[in-house]
């Protein structure tokens, strides 16, 4: 089992990380691969944070491929409790898994205003999203999170029909613009499995990914209260 770090990414890690999802997306064989992985180096991906708030989950430099990376073997390892690993090909999960917060790139930059105090506070954010600054623009016009997952890898790879499901609906139930609550029969009826890449997206989100001391529980006692 994969257990939360302690410590912010280093740049050592930051540099392993990126080596180990270049051969994973090599490993896939898929037609457009090369050209997906080319452009992902050219990309802030790496280096991005998974959010912009320190008592959100893995704010720091690598923390968004870190966050793909495991949610890659959190998936992998859930699948393996299901006959026929859920219907999911082993090329499918490294895609879903690495590609479906694609739409992360060049979302988040450097907060000017940032004091460095490491507070978890709402309002201590040591990034801020490119949008605040810039104004919508490119692919942020598509307000969904996920479709945007979708249109950035589509742009490289053609997407299994698993692949784009596990993508487009990896934000379901945690998401109420989504269109979950209309969809979900008809999504978990033609891939069950879209339940349990929910499942591990939303595990790493609140028990792998870095927080600072005291930041999870913090942040545990938020989600039981909205939940309640
Ligand atoms: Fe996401
Ligand atoms: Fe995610």
């Amino acid at each position: 089992m994969i257990k939360p770090r302690s410590h912010v990414l280093t740049e050592q890690e930051v540099e392993n990380n990126k080596q180990r999802i270049i051969a994973l997306y090599q490993a896939t064989q898929r037609e457009g691969i090369d050209g997906l992985i080319e452009w992902l180096l050219t990309t802030d991906f790496f280096t991005a944070p998974a959010s912009c708030r320190l008592g959100n989950h893995n704010c720091e430099v690598g923390g968004l491929a870190d966050h793909c990376l495991n949610v890659y073997n959190i998936f992998e390892e859930m699948l393996k409790g299901y006959e026929g690993r859920g219907g999911i090909r082993p090329d499918e999960s490294i895609i879903a898994s690495l590609s479906h917060d694609l739409c992360k790139i060049g979302y988040y930059v450097p907060n000017p205003g940032w004091k460095g105090t490491g507070s978890t506070g709402e309002l201590d954010r040591p990034y801020i999203r490119r949008e605040d600054v810039l104004g919508p623009g490119g692919v942020n016009a598509l307000s969904n999170h996920s479709r945007k997952s979708l249109e950035m890898a589509s742009r490289f790879i053609r997407l299994t029909q698993n692949e784009s499901l596990l993508i487009e609906w990896h934000m379901g139930r945690f998401d109420d613009d989504t269109g979950w609550v209309e969809n979900s029969d008809r999504v978990l009826k033609i891939l069950p499995a879209v339940d349990i890449f929910q499942e591990a997206d939303y595990k790493v989100f609140t028990d792998i990914d870095y927080r600072p001391p005291g930041a999870r529980e913090q942040f545990l006692k938020y989600i039981h209260k909205r939940k309640a």
